[in-house]
């Protein structure tokens, strides 16, 4: 179906694309909001760009695509409980990056996150790209071999690595000074998803695997589990399967956190990136398609 009343230019084959004709800070037509999600749900990740946005008018946005909440450990903005500022400084060098691994935002929730608005106030002059991954393409190119293995699949999630008793972001280390990351005992919990999840809008089904969160399979030791997970991250970032978005201040990001994962890249020590995000509320990843007609 055509858009008529915005423009879309995709990025690349298989995510992404960038919106144009569309002021974020005003609230959108009901013809222009509908066609907004339906770029949103089928190109998984949308751009525009040259926005200007107040804290309440970036909320407001949000809810074109879903409901804002307040994610735990990172301190959001003051008076803003769904807003976080991710911020890089320029003596913020030489350490992690928020952000800095392959990811589906929250996944270690029970409900992990719908999507997120990723707004750059302060973009680098180079560097701090955002890179986008299809996890449909990922799971659409395994074999049926590969698909049959791991359908019945649950992976395990947790923020151990980032959040919990030991995580990287403990003490202090690797937060920039202007984020505050609050690492918890509840940041050790785990929980199951499926490997396989289909997507509750589209219909359509996708890995639901990461770098920074998944840190096992149900049922599995560790050296049996590795394996598998490394090989579905190196095959969802394969470069065809993704694309890869040069900030400037004022643009935006919208992405579908249920069908793509995304990464920050760290390549711009000695400069500021000030980003600040609202997240979006999402429902509990499930393997199939809720039988339709039950009533
Ligand atoms: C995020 C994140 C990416 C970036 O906001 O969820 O991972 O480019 N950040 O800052
Ligand atoms: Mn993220």
């Amino acid at each position: 179906m055509a858009y008529e009343t915005i423009e879309v230019e995709p990025l690349a084959g298989s995510i992404g694309a960038e919106i144009a004709g569309v002021d974020l800070s005003k609230p959108l037509s009901n013809r222009q909001s509908d066609e907004v999600y339906r770029a949103f749900l089928e190109y998984s990740v949308v751009f525009f760009r040259d926005q200007d946005l107040s804290p309440e008018q970036e909320i407001a946005a949000g809810r074109v695509f879903g409901e804002p909440y307040s994610i735990p450990f990172v301190k959001p903005m003051d008076g803003y409980p769904e807003l976080i500022d991710i911020i890089k400084e320029p003596e913020d060098v030489k350490m992690y990056n928020f952000g800095g691994r392959w990811h589906h935002d929250v996944s270690f929730q029970e409900e992990p996150a719908k999507g997120a608005l990723l707004y750059a106030l302060e973009a680098p002059k180079w560097g701090g790209d955002t890179v986008f991954a299809s996890m449909y393409a990922a799971y659409e190119t395994l074999s049926d071999g590969m698909k049959a293995l791991l359908e019945p699949l649950v992976g395990l999630h947790s923020g151990r690595n980032s959040y919990g008793a030991s995580g990287k972001f403990v003490g202090g280390a690797n937060s920039s000074r202007s984020m505050q990351i609050e690492n918890t005992a509840e940041g050790d919990a785990v929980m199951e998803h499926p490997v396989v999840r289909t997507h509750p809008e589209t219909g359509r089904k996708c890995l639901f695997v990461n770098q920074n969160y998944t840190v096992g399979i149900k049922g599995m030791e560790e050296r049996e589990a590795r394996p598998i997970l490394d090989f579905l991250l190196e095959h969802a970032t394969r470069d065809e399967f993704t694309c890869r978005f040069r900030w400037r201040s004022g643009s935006v990001a919208v992405w579908d956190n249920r069908a793509a994962m995304h990464h920050a890249i760290n390549d711009y020590d000695g400069a500021r990136r000030h980003m600040r995000r609202v997240t979006l509320k999402g429902d509990r990843p499930f393997r199939e398609q809720p039988s339709a007609g039950a009533e």
